[in-house]
């Protein structure tokens, strides 16, 4: 029976780098202080999920979204109140150049969801504004469990949601904490390796590594 195939939203289908270009107009700020903005963000953004998460202090990713925001715009002394609408933009990231075609080839051949931290309320904006909606079968949020990646019980709660056994389920993720933690809690696993990054030390493998999307259709 085909796999079901669930792939992480934030940097492995939509580049979190491109939420920059309303970090650099918002604030006009030179485009090199909005990339660092932005890779700041991402940083905290996932710094505060882990953090929370050992803490037993779960908050949804959009709230943990937003104190990133504050965090790395306070560091910056940066003006908060573009805050609203760099969350919105949040909404607005870009996919991937290769994202559609292969989640549409994919889908042909396996049962397809988007699997992420991200609050149903922002999975729903985000997969409608880039179209990704279209070419999955669902969209399977943490939020549904109140725990964050990489919890074991996120990743058995995608299995749970598809009505699937867990190793018949498929993490496909740019994130290679998010491979080891899918890994640990008996998913497969398929590294979408975008930045060419050596492999964490931390356990739990990629099965399969790719270098982008494209090449993950082309295998699977
Ligand atoms: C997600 C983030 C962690 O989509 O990449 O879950």
């Amino acid at each position: 029976m085909a796999e079901a195939l669930c792939f992480d939203m934030y940097g492995t289908l939509c580049d979190v780098s491109s939420v920059a270009d309303a970090i650099e107009s918002e604030l006009d700020v030179p485009t090199s202080l909005a990339a660092d903005v932005d890779t700041l963000w991402r940083e905290k953004q996932l710094e505060y999920a882990f953090h929370r998460g050992a803490m037993g202090r779960y908050e949804p990713f959009d709230v943990v979204t937003r104190e990133a925001l504050d965090y790395a715009l306070d560091y910056y002394g940066l003006d908060a109140t573009a805050r609203a609408a760099l969350m919105q933009a949040y909404d607005d990231l870009e996919p991937y150049p290769d994202t559609l075609d292969a989640l549409a080839s994919l889908a042909e051949r396996h049962d397809t969801v988007v699997f992420s931290n991200g609050t149903p309320a922002m999975l729903d904006a985000l997969a409608a504004n880039t179209s990704i909606d279209a070419h999955v079968d669902g969209l399977v949020s943490a939020d549904a469990v109140e725990a964050l990646k990489p919890d074991p019980a996120v990743y058995e709660h995608v299995a749970s949601d598809l009505g699937r056994p867990i190793e018949e389920c498929r993490l496909v993720s740019s994130n290679a904490w998010d491979v080891a933690g899918a890994s640990a809690a008996g998913m497969r696993t398929a590294w979408v390796n975008r930045a060419n990054a050596p492999a964490e030390r931390v356990g739990g493998d990629a099965d399969l590594e790719v270098p982008d999307l494209e090449a993950l259709a082309e295998t699977l």
